[in-house]
This record gives structure tokens, C-alpha cells and sequence, in this order.
């Protein structure tokens, strides 16, 4: 297959000479103004761009060709673009240059040469590819004992050692069993506090009369039972870190109680006077909607801005591509070993459930699946059966051949897609096929493609999965 290259001209006779020199080499795409070219080189994803500066509708301006420059530099930063320009325009080439081109050519274009910087340009590129694919691969996997390469999760790394070194709020969003609890712990890890105590509390966990003392503390007498003083959760975290989990459960008066800590550092024990003042760093966690909790009046406006100062959200298992492996494979390896038949691992069929699966309890509930895997196996395999996972590629009884090949097809589109969480381009690279046959595929199998789209607008969409607030 020969590399793909994109040539953005208007003038139809350049655009025959080029063809007819390049082609041997190139698989040639044409286009002829700024859309076009954007469209194109969306759709072929081509390894380079010539393109001319002159586009229309002001073909003596390169006004267009340049902002045609930047739009391809927006669609794929690293793009190698060659831009050509009269001989008179050579201060605008340069100019394109110095925004993100790779080199530019003055017209008439010498072939030779056309061609001497297409190869180097190339060269170059497959370089840079390498590079990127090597710096991939020697990301750390583990990071404060979660484990985890791909970018979701990666993003996730970069941002904890971002807010680490800060004393802001952090509020850690997540389905249950993503790793909150071992996020907060790496951002205490990796701060300031990190010699103070980590103190983590799950605020559904205590009956709402024992909160607020367990929290603050009580004096002597402030309530019946209390017969002595004692110090709460958030004195003993002083100096080091208090990790409130499940903060939407957080009752009304001790949200204002814990506002007003966030605001000034202080607060009262129950039934005391005692202003007292400590340095605790304040992490919070839910896996419900707190937004939706604060439009419902559940929960202070107020106290959750204070706490999402910085929002960082642990992606789901399923968006997170090969960490599944990684996980199940580590997990399999430590149980395997605790249990003494460290010889343990997955039969096929496992590898492929896991695959599969879409992990609604995500890292505890693989954690658990294995565990019990490991008790169940016997022999030297863990299968699909151990895991109480079912395997799918079972064909479901069909009439015909293409009745059994559609269901199998569907199958396989569906999982694509959910695993993805919608997303169209994702789902195709896995299932091996273009967008577009993609689109086709669910189409014939009456797969609705309206939900898919909605599902792409999803913000899991984003890179990096998490956001900063300020
Ligand atoms: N990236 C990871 N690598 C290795 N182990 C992980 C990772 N994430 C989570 N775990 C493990 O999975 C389990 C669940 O993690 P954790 O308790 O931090 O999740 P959580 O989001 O707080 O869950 P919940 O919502 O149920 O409280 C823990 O045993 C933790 O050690
Ligand atoms: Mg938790």
C-alpha cells in the first residue's frame, strides 16, 4: 500500500503534473480549497499535505492557504505539511513556516527536489511516530500502586501529581469501584502532608447523630454518653489528610459545619466553645451526581464549590481499552500466588469475557471475579466459567447462514459499541473496519445509529477524563 498524500491546489493543471510525478510513489488525494482540504484530510488521514497558499476565493492572497494551514495543524498538530507559494510570496511561506508548516516549496515546483522533501519529510514523520510509540511504552504502569497505561488513566496520573503539590479541595468523582479511595491516597502521598496520617471516613457508613462528633469531636457532657472529652476525625487528620467518602450523604448541618471549616480552618467540638484550628487537607469523594444533589437542595451550593476546587474523574473500567488486561493479569498473578497455585492463568475463553464484560463494578468487582476464579480453577486455567463470566462468542441459534453470520455480526457491533461508550471511531478501529462500514454494518443490522451518535457526544469523549475547575 502506498502511503496517502494530499495535494491542495486550484489550479487544475498543477494538480495533473503533480499527480502524474507523484503517483508512482503516492496514492494521490486532490483537493481544491480549504474545506476540501479539511474534509480530505480527515477522511484519508494522509502522511503529508502540499499545499498551495493561493486558495480560493482570493487565489493572490494567501490568506486562505493559511488559515487552511491551521485548520489541518488544528485537526492533527503534528501534521507535515508542505506549503508552496509564488516566488514573490516567499516572506507568507515562511510566515507558514513559522506556524507549524513543515517546508515550503516557491513555484515553478522542481519535481526532484518535490519529491527529495517528501521523502525526508516522511522520514521524519515515521521518526516521530516511533518516538511517540516507544515514550508510550515506557510510561510507568504502576503510579502510588494503581495500575493503569492507557491515556484515561494516565491523564488521571498526571493530574494527581498536578494538585499533590497544592492544598486545594479536591473531589474525586467515579463509579463505585474505579479507585477513589486509592486516588486520595496517592494525592496525600504525593503532597505536602505526606508524613501526616491519611484519615479516611465514609459519611453513609455512620448513623447521622454520630457524624458530626465522630467528625468533630465532642466535650464532656455534650450529649448523653458523652462522658469525656474527645476529639474527632478531622483533629486526629491534622497535619496530614482527611478523606471524606460517599460526601453526598453528608447531612445538612454538618455541611455548613464543614464549609465553614473549608473557609476558615476552624470549627467547634459538639457542645464546646473552643474555636479550634487545624491544617488538614480535604479530599472528597462520590460516585453520585452532585450537581443533580445541589439542583434538588440535597446538598449546599456553597460547600460544593468549596470542595470541587479541582474535579478529578477515574474513568470506568470499560473506557479504560488494555487496562482490563493489565489488571486482570496482576490480580490473577497476586491471588494465584496468596493461594499457592502460582502457576494460574487465563484460558482463552477468560481473556475474552474479560474482554468483553463491561465491568459495571468495575476494578473491585474484577478484583473479586478473579479472586473467587482463582478458588474455583482447577487445573493450570482460569476460564470464562470460573469468572462467572458467560463467553459470548457463543453463536446464537440461527436458520440460516446469513441469519447466524448477522447475529454474530450484531453481537460483536454491540459490544464494540459499548465498550466505547458510543464512540463510532473507537468501536471501528477495534472491529478492524472503516467509519463508514461501520455505519453501513449497523444500518443492515438495524443497530440504532441515532443512540450511538448521542452516546459520542458523551464526555467521556474527552482525552484525558478529568477537568480542572477554578
Ligand atoms: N488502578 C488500579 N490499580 C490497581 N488496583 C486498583 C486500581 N483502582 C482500584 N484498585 C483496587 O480496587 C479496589 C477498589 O478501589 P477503591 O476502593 O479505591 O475504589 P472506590 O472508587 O473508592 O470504590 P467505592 O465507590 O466502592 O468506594 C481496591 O481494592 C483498590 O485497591
Ligand atoms: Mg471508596
Amino acid at each position: 500500500m502506498k502511503p496517502k498524500l494530499l495535494i491542495v491546489d486550484d489550479d487544475e493543471e498543477i494538480q495533473t503534473q503533480m499527480k502524474w510525478a507523484l503517483s508512482p510513489d503516492y496514492d494521490i488525494v486532490l483537493a481544491e480549497d480549504g474545506a476540501g482540504a479539511l474534509e480530505n484530510f480527515k477522511a484519508a488521514q494522509p502522511v503529508a499535505t502540499l499545499l498551495d497558499l493561493g486558495l480560493p476565493p482570493n487565489p493572490n492572497s494567501s490568506e486562505e492557504g493559511l488559515a487552511t494551514l491551521s485548520g489541518l495543524l488544528a485537526i492533527e498538530k503534528n501534521a507535515k505539511i508542505i506549503v508552496i507559494s509564488g516566488q514573490e510570496e516567499k516572506k507568507n511561506a515562511i510566515q507558514a513556516v513559522g506556524a507549524g508548516a513543515y517546508d515550503f516549496l516557491c513555484k515553478p515546483v522542481d519535481i526532484e527536489e518535490l519529491k527529495l522533501i517528501l521523502h525526508r519529510c516522511i522520514y521524519v514523520r515515521n521518526l516521530e511516530n516511533e518516538y511517540r510509540e516507544m515514550e508510550r511504552k515506557l510510561r510507568p504502569v504502576v503510579f502510588e500502586d494503581m495500575l493503569g497505561t492507557s491515556p484515561q488513566m494516565q491523564g488521571v496520573f498526571a493530574f494527581i501529581r498536578k494538585v499533590a503539590t497544592t492544598d486545594a479541595p479536591v473531589l474525586l468523582l467515579g463509579e463505585s469501584g474505579t479507585g477513589k479511595e486509592m486516588a486520595a491516597l496517592a494525592i496525600h502521598r504525593r503532597g505536602s502532608r505526606k508524613d501526616g496520617p491519611f484519615i479516611a471516613i465514609n459519611c453513609n457508613a455512620i448513623p447521622e447523630n454520630l457524624l458530626e462528633s465522630e467528625l468533630f469531636g465532642h466535650e464532656k457532657g455534650a450529649f448523653t454518653g458523652a462522658h469525656m472529652q474527645r476529639k474527632g476525625l478531622m483533629e486526629s487528620a491534622g497535619g496530614g489528610t482527611l478523606f471524606l467518602d460517599e460526601i453526598g450523604e453528608l447531612p445538612p448541618p454538618i455541611q455548613v459545619k464543614l464549609l465553614r471549616f473549608l473557609q476558615e480552618q476552624r470549627f467547634q467540638r459538639v457542645g464546646g466553645r473552643q474555636e479550634i484550628q487545624i491544617d488538614t487537607r480535604v479530599i472528597a469523594a462520590t460516585n453520585v451526581d452532585l450537581k443533580e444533589a445541589v439542583a434538588k437542595g440535597k446538598f449546599r451550593e456553597d460547600l460544593y464549590f468549596r470542595l470541587a476546587v479541582v474535579v478529578i474523574k477515574l474513568p470506568p473500567v470499560r473506557n479504560r481499552g488494555e487496562d482490563v488486561n493489565l489488571l486482570a493479569r496482576e490480580f490473577l498473578q497476586q491471588y494465584a500466588a496468596q493461594s499457592e497455585k502460582p502457576a494460574l492463568t487465563f484460558a482463552p475463553d477468560a481473556l475474552r469475557a474479560i474482554r468483553q464484560h463491561s465491568w459495571p463494578g468495575n476494578v473491585r468487582e474484577l478484583q473479586n471475579r478473579i479472586k473467587r476464579a482463582v478458588i474455583m480453577a482447577d487445573g493450570k486455567r482460569v476460564t470464562a466459567s470460573d469468572l462467572e463470566l458467560a463467553d459470548s462468542t457463543e453463536i446464537v441459534p440461527a436458520a440460516t447462514l446469513k441469519e447466524a453470520r448477522e447475529n454474530v455480526e450484531r453481537e460483536l457491533v454491540e459490544q464494540a459499541l459499548k465498550k466505547h461508550s458510543g464512540r463510532i471511531s473507537s468501536a471501528a478501529a477495534e472491529l478492524g473496519v472503516s467509519r463508514p462500514t461501520l455505519y453501513e454494518l449497523m444500518d443492515k443490522l438495524g443497530i440504532n445509529r441515532k443512540e450511538a451518535d448521542e452516546h459520542t457526544a458523551a464526555p467521556s469523549g474527552k482525552g484525558a477524563a478529568v477537568e480542572a475547575q477554578q
